[in-house]
């Protein structure tokens, strides 16, 4: 069957593709994805090997988010002049330093060895593979913008500006992990469970 250019390329800055704007990506979105089942899969024998990691590597990630937005805001809660004191004896640049660069390791041991082994061993699944790969670079732009602004929270002028900004960037990356983390499961944990 012949297919035309746009049958084979991701057009990611489509809203149906974009971390930003899209959807759940279910069987649904792609042609040659497997069915999306997440309350079957603790039940397929399989579940317990990789895909059981994957989940719990993501579940620590968002753990991890989660717990910098709460300490954000509590430090927003706080008096003024207290807020280098709250800043120091919580860590929040450092929790927030240290996401990023859980992430970024997780994607570099995604890019490198898991999406090409999928990619070879799925060659249909290469538009989800590459939306994947678009997420994966699209989130290391965010993170390093991130980077900066929690990195502001060291400087001896701190106020709360700066933490708001950074409570913002945190909520924001926080929605763009949750989204590309489920829809990633969705993607690659049927597929390795099909038994193809
Ligand atoms: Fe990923
Ligand atoms: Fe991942």
């Amino acid at each position: 069957m012949q297919h035309s250019a746009s049958d084979l390329e991701l057009n990611y800055s489509d809203p149906r593709y974009h971390l930003t704007t899209r959807k759940e990506i279910t069987e649904q979105s792609f042609s040659g994805l497997f069915r999306v089942d997440r309350e079957g899969w603790p039940l397929v024998p399989e579940f317990i090997m990789w895909p059981s990691r994957l989940q719990r590597l993501h579940a620590s990630i968002l753990d991890a988010s989660d717990n910098l937005i709460d300490g954000l805001q509590n430090t927003l809660d706080q008096p003024e002049r207290s807020l280098q004191e709250v800043l120091g004896l919580t860590g929040m640049r450092k929790l927030g330093l240290d996401l990023i660069e859980h992430v970024e390791i997780h994607h570099r041991t995604e890019d490198k060895h898991v999406l090409p082994n999928f990619l070879q061993r799925f060659p249909n699944l290469r538009r989800a593979i590459s939306l994947i790969e678009n997420d994966h670079q699209f989130l290391d732009n965010a993170m390093d913008v991130a980077r900066i602004v929690f990195g502001a929270l060291a400087q001896p002028a701190v106020d709360k500006s700066h933490v708001a900004s950074a409570l913002a960037s945190a909520s924001s990356l926080d929605r763009l992990l949750k989204r590309h983390t489920h829809d990633e499961e969705n993607i690659l944990i049927p597929a390795t469970m099909s038994g193809e």
